[in-house]
């Protein structure tokens, strides 16, 4: 089998959903944003404050390129931001079947109302932001994504079992 991978936005719900495949697939689960606050020292807040977004941008492609030498297969949960970069794009084709868990902005709105951990959607008009961020965003995901699912509404398992029956 090959590697798993979650991508889409913020409060899309890829580590649960991750977390739902793992356990039913009997495969470890790691995301990005874990292994990048595990070789920092810092929270992803900490870093985004202290280093700076770019710092973090290029911790992403390093951790991917780590995956890709990682002969175990998981279930990889993917910071929203990472989809962005061509060259991350071409990383994660790489490493296995990427899946998008897409939702709509009012889903994230619901999920992350009072979230202090995303520095992208701290202070300001965070639904306005939400809503801009899903639509420039959306149309890179599909093109990262070999399976796209709707995750609006839906409990994990149904999602898993969509998943299960789609990925064979
Ligand atoms: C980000 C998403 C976050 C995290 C960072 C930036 C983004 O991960 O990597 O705050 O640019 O969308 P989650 O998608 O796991 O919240």
């Amino acid at each position: 089998m090959r590697n798993v991978i979650l991508i889409g936005f913020m409060g899309a719900g890829k580590t649960t959903v991750g977390e739902a495949l793992a356990k039913r697939y009997g495969l470890p689960l790691v995301d990005t944003d874990w292994l990048i606050e595990e070789r920092a020292g810092m929270t992803i807040s900490e870093i985004f404050e202290k280093k700076g977004e770019e710092v973090f941008r290029r911790t992403e492609t390093a951790v991917l390129e780590t995956l890709l030498s990682d002969p175990e297969t998981k279930v990889i949960s993917v910071g929203g931001g990472l989809p962005l970069r061509e060259e991350n794009r071409r990383l994660l084709k790489q490493l296995g079947t990427v899946i998008y868990l897409e939702v709509k902005p009012e889903t994230v709105w619901k999920r992350l109302e009072g979230d202090t951990t995303r520095p992208l959607l701290q202070g300001g008009d965070v639904k306005q932001r939400v809503e801009e961020m899903i639509t420039a965003r959306s149309p890179i995901y599909r093109e990262a994504a070999e399976v796209i699912v709707t995750a609006d509404g839906r409990s994990v398992d149904e999602i898993v079992e969509e998943l299960e029956e789609r990925m064979g």
